[in-house]
């Protein structure tokens, strides 16, 4: 076999996932390979999968299936993600078409990896070293307008639903000096909203320096526009970070902190370390900071044990709230996580049903958030081309799209009236001095 020239990156999951497919695309490029136009014809292509919710090892091994090319031949396959770090030396002996294994904290070895496949191997490398791949990638050069960050990785909370604790490994936080570091790199690169990402990105600390202190620090860089940050825990909305969210203006005002459920019985059964009050006096907090954020969340329904009071208890946290977007899910048993196995698993037409009553209550929520904001004026940051002549899209302060015609280009930030709620977006008009 030649030494493999092209490559293609198919990231699965979360935003964690899609910052690692992009630091492996990076690191691929700086061996000296391109990125295949279509996937299939790739010398090499790295499925970068996700294990967080139903069948994932399964959709994970049929994309392996779906690799052939017509001719019979396949590319290099390397099976990355969470999938890879859950099953390990497993994945080899499930498909045959699987040429390397990698998990999520070894990726850096990839060229390495390669190179053994080369010379005959089938590697596994599903080691979890914190935080050795950072140093190993090559630096940032051509950056989104829009970038993740990744500044935490890996999670001790042991929700018992979970399994991230299990597919990466320990709490880890990078470097403050690292950090700014990168985060210069990507606004010389053009980036000029960043998105900080962790696990438990709201628990990142470097000695003395919290993420609250991270966030005034990136917010000093010049050229820096936006910061966000996600995903975070209730139990780490310390003060100071609520503060910021007063006080630095570069800290748009959105907050994605996920609840999960309602019932105190069922958040102390997933081992989430809150109650349900807890969670409503942490968004007080927040909103008296901030009277102008946006709220979003996680869900899960039909948790072991969960009955009809307590799935209300979650409908009344909801209305309670009103959140402006949300992520729900029918709980799904993870292999290996201690809720998989607890008594009272709910029957799936049930969890279907709470699905749908839940899903119908938070999309009315953020419909009328939307609507709320029809004839405010906002700034929006442009990072795309809309569908039609002389349309651009950006992004506002609370996460929405807004489509409006300008000739402004991305990147640009530009002052827009909003004038109609779409259902996942907003139009507006540009505003003139
Ligand atoms: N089943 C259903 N949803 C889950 N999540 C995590 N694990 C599971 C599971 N086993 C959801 C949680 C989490 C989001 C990323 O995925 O809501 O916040
Ligand atoms: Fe999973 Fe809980 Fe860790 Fe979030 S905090 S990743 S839900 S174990």
């Amino acid at each position: 076999m030649n030494a493999p020239r092209t490559f293609a990156i198919k990231s699965f999951g979360c935003q964690m996932n899609v910052y690692d497919g992009e630091r492996m695309a990076e690191l691929l490029g700086a061996e000296g390979m391109t990125p295949a136009a279509a996937g299939a014809d790739a010398d090499v292509v790295v499925l970068n999968t996700c294990h967080i919710r139903e069948k994932a090892a399964e959709k994970a091994y049929s994309e392996v299936g779906r690799l052939r090319r017509e001719d019979g031949s396949r590319p290099v396959i390397a099976l990355a993600g969470c999938v890879a770090q859950a099953e390990g030396a497993e994945a080899k002996r499930r498909s045959k078409a699987i040429d390397l294994v990698v998990g999520p904290q070894a990726y850096h070895r990839l060229p390495q990896l390669l190179r053994e496949v080369e010379a005959g191997g089938r590697p596994v490398d599903t080691d979890l070293p914190p935080l050795d791949k950072f140093a190993a990638l090559p630096r940032r050069r051509r950056a989104g307008v829009s970038a993740f960050l990744s500044v935490q990785e890996g999670c001790d909370k042991f929700c018992t639903y979970c399994v991230v604790p299990y597919t990466r490994g320990a709490e880890v936080s990078r470097p403050l000096a690292d950090l700014l570091d990168e985060a210069q790199q990507l606004v010389d690169g053009g980036t000029r909203e960043l998105t900080l990402l962790g696990q438990n990105v709201n628990a990142w600390a470097d000695g003395r320096e919290t993420l609250a202190t991270l966030i005034r620090r990136l917010a000093a860089l010049p050229g820096l526009e936006r910061v966000r940050y996600t995903t975070s825990h209730p139990i780490n909305m310390a003060d100071d970070l609520i503060a910021a969210h007063a006080e630095v203006p570069q800290l748009m005002p959105y907050l994605h902190l996920p609840v999960q459920a309602g019932s105190d019985r069922i958040l102390k059964a997933m081992n989430r370390h809150h109650t349900a009050s807890d969670y409503l006096a942490v968004i007080a907090k927040v909103r008296a900071a901030n009277p102008a954020i946006a709220l979003s969340g996680d869900f899960i329904v039909g948790f072991p044990g969960e009955t009809d009071e307590d799935f209300d208890a979650t409908l009344n946290l909801v209305r309670e709230i009103g959140y402006a977007a949300a992520f729900s899910f029918k709980y799904s048993a993870r292999p290996g996580t201690p809720a998989a196995t607890m008594d009272g698993q709910v029957p799936e037409a049930i969890k279907d049903e709470r699905l749908q009553r839940l899903q119908a209550l938070l999309a009315e929520q953020s419909r009328a958030f939307n609507h709320s904001k029809v004839g405010a004026t906002t700034r929006i940051l442009i990072d795309r081309v809309g569908r039609k002549p002389g349309q651009m899209i950006g992004k506002s302060p609370w996460l929405q799209s807004v489509f409006v015609e300008t000739d402004a280009g991305i990147g640009d930030m530009v002052d827009v009236r909003m004038t109609e709620a779409l259902p996942n977006s907003l139009g507006g008009v540009l505003c003139t001095a």
